[in-house]
């Protein structure tokens, strides 16, 4: 037997720390969350890309009474991004949820399916995707959507 060790850095940063684009970045989360359509589980989430030629583009969770139909913030975003702009690199994605009246005080970060999606999008512009996820106690970021997901499957698995 032998054992494999993964270990994943996240760097934990005070909102004042980040650079003035990040801080952007993560306002357009923010505000984009007040977007949300969320009224089954009064958790509303919005995130924000970052493309390759400075425009960010927002997005929020959409849900649905038939409860899967519905799909998360950063899906929604990146998808509305990819559509606009196939060919604008996204190097960045913020992410913020509201809940009970407040911005979560954990770090919101992206369900399994997001994070699958996003480790398509980082591969399919072949550059490393910033992942900011933000709470009203600090902003955990990675550099790398690959940093979210080990032992990942995606596309070289099929060539
Ligand atoms: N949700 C997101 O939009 N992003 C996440 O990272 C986690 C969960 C949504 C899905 C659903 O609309 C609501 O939050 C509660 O799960």
């Amino acid at each position: 037997m032998r054992e494999i060790n993964l270990t994943t850095k996240i760097a934990v940063y005070l909102l004042e720390e980040c650079s003035e684009v990040e801080k952007n970045l993560i306002e357009a989360a923010k505000s984009a969350t007040k977007r949300a359509y969320a009224p089954y589980s009064g958790f509303s989430v919005g995130a924000a890309v970052l493309l390759a030629n400075g425009e960010i583009m927002t997005g929020n969770n959409q849900e649905n009474a038939a409860y899967p139909s519905g799909l998360c913030a950063e899906r929604t975003t990146v998808f509305f991004s990819n559509a606009a702009y196939p060919d604008q690199k996204i190097e960045a994605i913020a992410v913020a949820a509201w809940h009970k009246g407040q911005f979560t005080s954990d770090a919101i970060t992206p369900c399994g399916a997001c994070r699958q999606v996003l480790l398509e999008t980082e591969n399919r512009f072949g550059t490393p995707m910033r992942v900011l996820m933000y709470s009203d106690q600090g902003v955990y970021v990675v550099d790398s959507v690959k940093d979210l997901l080990p032992l990942s499957f995606g596309d070289e698995m099929l060539k």
